[in-house]
């Protein structure tokens, strides 16, 4: 018996990376896994059913219990025939993994509204989608009087949290978006018995992050790789187990540590009374203000200190990649 037997847990994206090793985790725990992905290319394209089935082939061959779906979380309908699909084979529904993503980096002058709306359909309304029909199931079983622990484990990144990349308005809006919604549905579905939290995979070595800066060299060849796909799913599988207490977190992981992040926090403030403000006075006094500066914050993910020079240094950067044709 693992830690995990009996209980019935849908992982979307779950065909490659690091949806992939949260389905073996998963399943070597003795969970009953529906492994969905329609097998995309990066940027949403071309589906290939034979992406969730070898999953499903490798979970059997290691004696788990799996069954495939190729459905889209951006569609409606499939997304709430892949909760059916967890009933109709393994009888209930535990929990679910929002985990599904595409990416489409581009300039906001060059990006275009395809663009911007297939990647936040597969992010954001992708797990609206899923955590819909997932919850509107649980509200029939507890209505019905069945009390079992349920949990959604969302899947944000930190371009969207505390580090926004250039290039992704849409990818890093969809994750802005998760997280709120974490929240939102951490408080509504408490009274369901339902916990929702969110994990923040960082530097994951998967085709998302091929052209990251750092991520090209090899994995290390005398120990265990601190980016392999599957740093994340230990975190997963505690989540969605029974007695896990959490609900509203946001647990970021990088190789073995696993950070808590707090959200967006009111910071100081300036104050007149009276009369509104005029721009002037406004000027001089939000110039006193310790404000956030987003080259700062990009500067120190990328491990560098910002002076002037490197301000300038930093916004070439910027511009070349962004420039790449
Ligand atoms: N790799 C990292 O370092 C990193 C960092 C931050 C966040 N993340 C997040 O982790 C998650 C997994 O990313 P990954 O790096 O493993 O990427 P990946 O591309 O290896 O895997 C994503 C999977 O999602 C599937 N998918 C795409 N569109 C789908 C749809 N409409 N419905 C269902 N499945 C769909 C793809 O076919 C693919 O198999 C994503 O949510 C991503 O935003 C990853």
């Amino acid at each position: 018996m693992g830690e995990l037997t009996g209980r019935t847990v849908l992982v979307t994206g779950a065909g490659r990376g690091i949806g992939r090793a949260e389905a073996l985790h998963l399943a070597s725990l003795g969970a009953n896994v529906v492994v969905n992905d329609p097998g995309v290319t990066i940027d949403g394209r071309g589906p290939d059913d034979s992406v969730a089935a070898a999953v499903v082939e490798e979970i059997h061959e290691l004696g788990g219990r799996a069954v495939a779906d190729t459905g889209s979380v951006a569609d409606w309908d499939a997304a709430g025939r892949m909760v059916e699909r967890a009933v109709e084979a393994f009888g209930d529904l535990h929990a679910v993994v929002n985990n599904a993503a595409i990416e489409v980096n581009k300039g906001l002058e060059r990006l275009t509204e395809a663009e911007f709306d297939d990647v936040v359909a597969v992010k954001l309304k992708g797990t609206f989608a899923v955590s819909h029909w997932a919850a509107a199931h649980w509200r029939r079983r507890s209505d019905a009087g069945s009390k079992a622990d349920r949990a959604i484990v969302n899947t944000a990144s930190g371009s969207g949290l505390y580090n926004p990349l250039p290039s992704q308005s849409n990818y890093a809006a969809a994750n802005a978006g998760v997280a709120a919604m974490t929240t939102v549905h951490a408080l509504e579905l408490g009274r369901l018995g339902v916990r929702v939290n969110c994990v923040v995979p960082s530097m994951v070595r998967t085709r998302l992050t091929r052209e990251v800066p750092g991520m090209d060299q090899a994995p290390p060849t005398d120990g265990p790789d601190p980016r392999d796909p599957s740093v994340v799913a230990p975190l997963v599988s505690y989540l969605v187990s029974q007695d896990c207490p959490l609900t509203g977190q946001f647990l970021s992981v990088r190789g073995g540590t696993v950070i808590a992040c707090r959200g967006w926090t009111i910071g100081d403030q300036v104050h007149k009374d009276g009369e509104g403000w005029t721009v002037p006075e406004l000027a001089r006094q939000l110039e006193s203000l310790p404000l956030d500066d987003p080259f700062e914050r990009l500067a120190g993910a990328l491990g560098t200190a910002l002076g002037s020079q490197g301000r300038e240094a930093l916004q070439a950067m910027i511009s070349a990649e962004l420039d790449k044709s």
